[in-house]
């Protein structure tokens, strides 16, 4: 069974609160999009933001962080209510250190790839992880298309995880819909982000359950 993070990106920034209620009891966490618009070309929001909502819901926050130095705000984000913190890899020089001080902070610790960057800068680490975050899409926008390439860099991660950490979460962010998600889950995702998919939709819930039911 696939896991679903809808994306708060998609949702009505107005209305967070209601938005939150109508996936609660569906998704399996929510996640955040931290934009800094440095290291993506975008702004999205921040640590007050994560704050309020942490009021209005107990699912596991899912936060992506899309921040240049994201080591400097790990403390932070926990403290405002991120469960899992994942960092890309192409904006740490140390990723071994940050993903132990995300562990120190008693959070799951995930590692982001963008569409171009290899597998293989996880090798040595894969073992230490609780997750990793394919990106399907450069990140920065909701509601862009799924790059196909990318189901053969979840297939290698699987293989690799299969060996040395099975409870890996491979995660799949951007692209995913109800086109997509049979074949992402079929390359070794366990867990499917969705922002357009499900807060894009008049019923956000009956979306979860429905993107559910197409993995076959
Ligand atoms: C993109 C973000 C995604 C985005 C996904 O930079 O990391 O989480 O919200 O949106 P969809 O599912 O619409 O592609
Ligand atoms: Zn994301």
């Amino acid at each position: 069974m696939v896991l679903i993070s809808p994306s708060l990106l998609s949702a009505d920034f107005a209305n967070l609160e209601e938005d939150i209620n109508k996936i609660e009891d569906y998704a399996d966490a929510l996640h955040l999009d931290i934009m800094d618009g440095s290291f993506v070309p975008n702004i999205s929001f921040g640590i007050p933001v994560i704050k309020a909502i942490r009021k209005v819901s107990k699912l596991p926050f899912d936060v992506h962080l899309m921040i240049n130095n994201p080591s400097t705000y790990l403390e932070a984000f926990a403290n405002a209510g991120a469960d899992w913190l994942t960092v890309h890899a192409e904006s740490c020089n140390h990723l071994h250190r940050t993903v132990h001080k995300i562990k120190e902070l008693n959070c799951k610790a995930g590692i982001s790839l963008n569409p171009h960057t290899s597998e293989e800068v996880i090798k040595y680490l894969i073992k230490d992880l609780d997750l990793v975050l394919v990106m399907s899409v450069n990140p920065g926008f909701g509601g862009q298309s799924f790059i196909n390439e990318s189901l053969e860099k979840i297939k290698r991660i699987k293989e690799m995880a299969d060996e040395v950490n099975p409870d890996l979460i491979i995660a799949v962010d951007g692209g995913v819909n109800s086109k997509t998600i049979n074949e992402v889950v079929k390359a070794g995702a366990s867990l499917c982000v969705a922002g357009s998919a499900v807060f894009g939709k008049v019923n956000p819930a009956e979306a979860i359950k429905e993107l559910k039911t197409l993995v076959k």
